[in-house]
């Protein structure tokens, strides 16, 4: 099995995780200088959110140069040294490639704005009336442009014009880019938003439905519309076939896919013959509740949707949405339980930094917010934006990292100011206490990591349920060839007993470091036992 299907992911904000020179925002160095922390945590791979040149108005997602770094991080030099210092730990190194949209500040839409016949007037998708398509954040998604007396349109917020995807110059000017960093020796991209990226040819209407008014996993975008002209097209798998051939151009490389839709049309993306994107982001699973059910019916889904040769991910948290610690009341103890499962299931799991201490949630409010989504929906009361399931302010899962609690801004930055508040919650929830202590949610993050890449079965082997007979037990067996673990999870707050069949060769692990094992599981406990 390649790596692409075996590896653990570490999501690094670039913004928030380290600020060498004092500026208050994060940067390569800094990455560089954290670099040795997360190889000691074990992951194999490391994805970092854009850092090329922008106006920052979406913090990099709206890129203005993709071949230059944007002067806060760094520079072209830095981001080598970055690639260099990956690999010399033996890590991989994964860029976001932002290929939907630009920003309205790249040069390709400066001049493909000014009239209809310039050499990228179709660079950008352009429209003298709009039709009923929707964007996925906001009510609006074609913009009037005075200078050419026409619409453009723009699947995200209106600065993030949408690139043409029928325009052949487009494509191969962005495959370009790609082989660019690859020849630098990036081992692969996060393609964002990659299910918007064509949209149909003749501009039908989208289907108008009453039942669709809150986006969901299934039904991305919400706002009263099924997006089946502009999101998932057919076109839309062939690109990925077609950008996988570019990157099978170097060797060993990785795509994953920021999709969103039904499973049915999300796993069209990975091609029927391993010819697609490598992977793609199982969003669904990030809406969780905290129940064995919950989690045994997903698990059931993947393998039905994903099974072998596919491989699915796992995902609880990352720059858009709540902390999934905040899903479980900020409590460590169902910290520690997830971790076990995102790292036992049959998936590649993907954490976003902070998310190994059980780092909460800012306390950002919406008419604060530097997020342009906050802004789209600063009009939303506080009261109600707090209790809704997803962050309309994603400042709130952006806030600096927390290394330590002796050190201004939390080891972040020795800046007065920081670009985002530093969270007040830095008390137990910081890199340097939690090192100290060895039964801290992040040293159960580095056993598992460990253990994840020591056992075959659990990078590479097969996944079955068990059934106990108790609801608030999940409990599942990874097997490969000769060697069997059995994972048993209690999600409950009592005490359960459990009855095993089969004799119990090793306590491979455990939360709470039991060393032997009658088949009772304390509250919100969980082992890997060796069958
Ligand atoms: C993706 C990114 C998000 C960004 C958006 C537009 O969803 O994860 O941060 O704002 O695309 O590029």
């Amino acid at each position: 099995m390649s790596w692409q299907h075996t590896t653990s992911i570490y999501q690094i904000y670039p913004r928030s995780f380290y600020d060498s020179n004092g500026d208050g925002i994060g940067d390569l160095q800094g990455i560089i200088q954290k670099l040795d922390y997360i190889q000691q945590l074990g992951f194999e791979t490391i994805w970092i959110s854009p850092f090329y040149k922008s106006p920052q108005d979406d913090f990099g997602y709206d890129i203005a140069d993709y071949y230059t770094i944007s002067p806060e991080y760094g520079t072209l030099q830095d981001a080598e040294m970055l690639i260099h210092e990956v690999h010399k730990r033996d890590m991989k190194i994964v860029f976001d490639m932002v290929m939907n949209h630009t920003s309205n500040q790249h040069h390709w839409f400066l001049e493909s704005k000014k009239n209809k016949t310039n050499p990228k007037a179709d660079w950008y998708i352009w429209r003298d009336q709009p039709n009923n398509w929707k964007s996925i954040v906001g009510p609006k998604a074609w913009h009037y442009c005075e200078e050419r007396k026409q619409y453009y349109f723009a699947s995200f917020l209106p600065f993030q014009p949408d690139l043409n995807y029928r325009c052949p110059e487009v494509k191969n000017a962005m495959f370009d880019v790609c082989r660019f960093w690859l020849s630098k020796g990036v081992d692969g991209f996060r393609l964002d938003i990659f299910n918007c990226i064509l949209k149909d040819k003749d501009f039908k209407n989208n289907p108008f439905s009453l039942w669709h008014a809150i986006p969901s996993e299934d039904y991305p975008g919400g706002n009263f519309q099924i997006r089946k002209y502009s999101l998932n097209l057919p076109e839309n798998f062939m690109l990925a076939k077609e950008l996988r051939q570019v990157v099978d151009e170097f060797p060993d490389r990785l795509l994953l896919g920021e999709v969103f839709g039904k499973h049915e049309l999300k796993k069209k993306y990975l091609g029927e013959n391993n010819d697609g994107l490598h992977l793609i982001f199982l969003f669904d699973i990030v809406m969780f509740t905290f129940t064995a059910n919950f989690f045994r019916k997903k698990i059931l889904e993947f393998e039905q949707q994903y099974p072998s040769p596919y491989m699915p991910t796992v995902v609880f948290s990352n720059h858009d949405q709540l902390r999934s610690i905040k899903r479980i009341g900020n409590k460590l103890e169902k910290a520690k339980l997830l971790a076990l499962l995102q790292f036992t299931m049959r998936a590649v799991p993907t954490v976003y930094n902070g998310e190994e201490i059980g780092m909460m949630d800012g306390n950002i409010a919406i008419k604060d917010g530097k997020d342009p989504v906050a802004k789209v929906y600063s009009w939303v009361p506080q009261f109600i934006a707090d209790r809704l399931p997803v962050g309309i302010n994603r400042d709130n899962c952006r806030t600096p990292m927390q290394w330590n609690n002796t050190e201004k801004n939390a080891g972040f930055s020795t800046a007065d100011t920081t670009w985002l508040p530093v969270n007040t919650t830095t008390e137990n929830r910081n890199v340097a206490q939690q090192q100290a202590d060895k039964n801290s949610l992040l040293h159960i993050f580095k056993k598992l990591i460990l253990l994840r890449k020591k056992w075959r079965a659990l990078h590479r082997g097969d996944i079955e349920i068990i059934y106990t007979g108790n609801k608030n037990i999940l409990a599942y067996t990874r097997t490969l060839e000769e060697e069997k673990l059995l994972v048993m999870m209690n999600f409950s707050n009592s005490k359960i007993s459990n009855k095993i069949n089969q004799p119990i060769k090793e306590i491979v692990f455990s939360i709470n470091n039991i060393t032997t094992f009658d088949g009772v599981l304390l509250p919100y406990d969980g082992v890997i036992l060796k069958i």
